[in-house]
């Protein structure tokens, strides 16, 4: 048990899916994963324990945000000894060729600032997924015809933002859409040579307005974490 996690230590397997949302997390579990077992409730940050295809998964939930995610992550690595870390969550788009319910695997998640960015001081580190993964969630997406982008996103600290001059400038680099945990996910993991990658779902678009009807979320949210499943052990 760790100070936010109350799972045994063989309770968490190697592989670990990361939604934002603990409920997410259930209904991933109960949805792809065969014998979960709920492992742990602290906080009501719930996370199960199953197999997908004869291999152990754990989906636990990260919270919103880098801190929070960061709390999961460092235990789940440090404590549990997690190898493959994959978030599963939504975006906000930010292309015009991105479109609502597109999934967007993340090469690079640039931010402003993480928990982690105190260490690197005027140094702009590039967090970037593991090679291995990315590939390998291209090619799921591709064999189930997903609609699929893969590049750069950024990690932000505010849902609600006020900085239109810096979306215009991620919008002019390329950024793909926006979120709020990848960036610290993917330092981490370098960090603790450990695999990490974000599958995304884009559920809404910052340029269009347009956003995701609740009624469509599940099948789209389910594309992403097939793909993340089949990425992790591809
Ligand atoms: N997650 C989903 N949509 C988002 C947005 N527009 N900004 C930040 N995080 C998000």
């Amino acid at each position: 048990m760790t100070v936010h996690i109350g799972a045994k230590p063989d309770q968490i397997a190697q592989t670990v899916l990361m939604p934002g949302d603990p409920y997410r997390a259930r209904w991933a579990a109960e949805t792809f994963l065969e014998g979960a077992e709920l492992v742990n409730e602290v906080r009501g940050m719930l996370g199960f324990t199953g197999t997908w295809k004869g291999n152990r998964v754990t989906i636990q939930g990260s919270g919103m945000g880098m801190p929070s995610l960061s709390i999961y992550a460092n235990e789940l690595i440090r404590d549990y000894d997690a190898q493959t870390l994959i978030r599963i969550g939504s975006c906000g788009g930010m292309q015009p060729h991105v479109g609502i319910r597109d999934v967007i695997v993340a090469m690079t998640a640039s931010t402003i600032t993480s928990p982690s960015s105190g260490i690197f001081r005027e140094m702009n580190y590039a967090p970037c997924a593991d090679y291995g993964l990315l590939a390998a969630a291209v090619r799921a997406a591709e064999a189930r015809g997903t609609k699929t982008h893969v590049g750069g996103i950024y990690s932000s600290d505010v849902f609600y933002a006020e900085r239109p001059d810096l979306d215009e400038q991620m919008v002019r680099h390329g950024i793909l859409g926006v979120e709020m945990e990848a960036a610290e996910l993917y330092t981490l993991a370098a960090r603790h040579k450990r695999r990490a990658l974000a599958v995304l779902t884009v559920s809404d678009h910052l340029q269009t307005g347009e956003a995701l009807p609740a009624e469509d979320r599940e099948k789209s949210f389910g594309d992403m974490v097939e793909i993340a499943l089949e990425a992790a052990f591809a």
